[in-house]
Formats: C-alpha cells, structure tokens, sequence
C-alpha cells in the first residue's frame, strides 16, 4: 500500500490526530512518508500551527511555514464549513479535477508512503455535485475510516462502510478513536462494529493525554501500509 486515505464518520473524530500519529510512527521506523490534506475549511493563516495542515507537517517533521502548507494543503478556506459552502463565501469553487490530479501526483512523487486526510466525513459536499466519497472514488487509495466512541457511532460507522462498500473501495480498516463523551467503552464499540463490519479489521486508539504514537494500535495501523 502506498497511499492511505484517511477520512471519518464526522468531523472532530480524530482523523488528524490518527495521521499524525502514524507519520510519526513511520518516520521513527525509518520509512519514507509525506502527509497531505488537500482541503481544509476553517483555516486561520494567525495560527498555521493549530491548523491540521501544521499538525501534520509536525508529524512530519517539518516546518509550518506559508510555503510547507501550501505544498500540502492548496485549497484553504477560512470558514469552517464544508468546502462547498466555505469556498461560496469567498467568492471561490473547489476544481474537483484539479484535486484528483494533486492527489495523485503528490501519490507518485512520494517514495513512501503516502497519507492523505480527507475532510470531515464520507459524503461532505466539495463542490455542487462532487462529495469526498467521489474524490475517494476517484483515486481508488484504501480508506481508513476513522471513527469515534460516541452515542450513535454505530449507525454512522455502518452507515458510512456501506457507502464505502458500494463504491467497492478498499477498506484498511476502521479505526475507533475513544471520543472524550460518555457511550459505550472503547472495547464494547470495537466489538460491536467488528460484528457487523465483517473481515474488516477494527482498531480501537485510547483517549490518550498527549500523541499516540508509540501505541501498539498505531503500530497495528502502520503494519497495513
Ligand atoms: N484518541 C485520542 N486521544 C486523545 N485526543 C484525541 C484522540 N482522538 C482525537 N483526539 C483529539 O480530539 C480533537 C479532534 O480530533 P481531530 O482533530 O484528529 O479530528 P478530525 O477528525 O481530524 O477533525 P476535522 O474534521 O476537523 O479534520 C483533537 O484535539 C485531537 O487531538
Ligand atoms: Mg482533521
């Protein structure tokens, strides 16, 4: 596997936090990775560092300069809404060809391995007619379904595998991230998903106080790039 695109049940779920924790999980085991996350909404150019763009360049071990976002994050909009409507408001529209044709071209410039983090969930609107689940269908990458531990993750896990399963995309896996709210247990959700979800793998990531990167279900994530 050369390219991973990591996208979620929702927003908030810990797509992020689980792809920095894997480049930095890669880099630290001496492989080659790159991170891109090609449409951010919500973007603050007076705090480049707390944006997911400067997240993963961390992880990645460069510098959060103008020049690293725009490498990897060309399409940045300042509300935070779906890109459709976050672009509307700037009097901008997303050229979803023109996003296929960056996403796998940073694919074939990556000596590595390739992390790609989508935005929001499966079927967020990027323009009028285009949803990430038509990007993800387009570059045919495996998906890493990243999702919470929640009241109501169930429905949307399922919900969204099934979509995924339509487009007869590849799953890697579904990754639970623990959500900080009371629901069910990490394990309870993982075993429940894991009933209906058949022959996929599903990992479960604890709430964790700081990165999860030497975690043994990051290690888990890692072994299927
Ligand atoms: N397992 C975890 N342990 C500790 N903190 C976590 C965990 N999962 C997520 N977080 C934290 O929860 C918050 C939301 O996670 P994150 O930013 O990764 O979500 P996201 O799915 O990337 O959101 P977005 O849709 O905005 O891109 C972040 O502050 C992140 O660090
Ligand atoms: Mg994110």
């Amino acid at each position: 596997m050369t390219a991973v695109f990591i996208t979620g049940t929702g927003t908030d779920v810990g797509k992020t936090f689980v792809a920095a924790a894997l480049a930095r999980h890669l880099r630290i085991a001496g492989r080659v990775v790159d991170a891109i996350k090609p449409v951010v909404s919500g973007f603050d150019p007076a705090a480049p560092t707390a944006s997911d763009s400067g997240v993963l360049l961390v992880a990645l071990g460069k510098s959060v300069t103008i020049e690293d976002i725009e490498r990897i994050s060309p399409w940045r909009f300042a509300s935070p809404l779906s890109p459709d409507l976050a672009a509307a408001r700037e009097g901008r529209s997303l050229d979803f060809k023109a996003l296929v044709a960056f996403c796998r071209k940073r694919e074939s410039a990556c000596a590595g391995s390739l992390i790609v983090e989508g935005v929001g969930g499966v079927m967020v609107p990027l323009d009028v007619t285009h949803t990430v689940l038509d990007l993800m269908t387009a570059l045919r990458f495996p998906v890493l379904l990243v999702a919470g531990s929640y009241l109501g993750t169930f429905s949307h896990t399922l919900t969204a595998l099934h979509v995924l399963a339509q487009r007869n995309l590849d799953i890697a896996a579904v990754v639970v991230s623990e959500s900080p709210i009371p629901g069910a247990s990490l394990e309870e959700t993982v075993v429940t998903i894991s009933r209906f979800a058949v022959a996929i793998d599903v990992i479960g990531v604890p709430r964790m106080r700081d990165d999860a990167t030497g975690h043994p279900a990051i290690a888990r994530i890692a072994q299927l790039l």
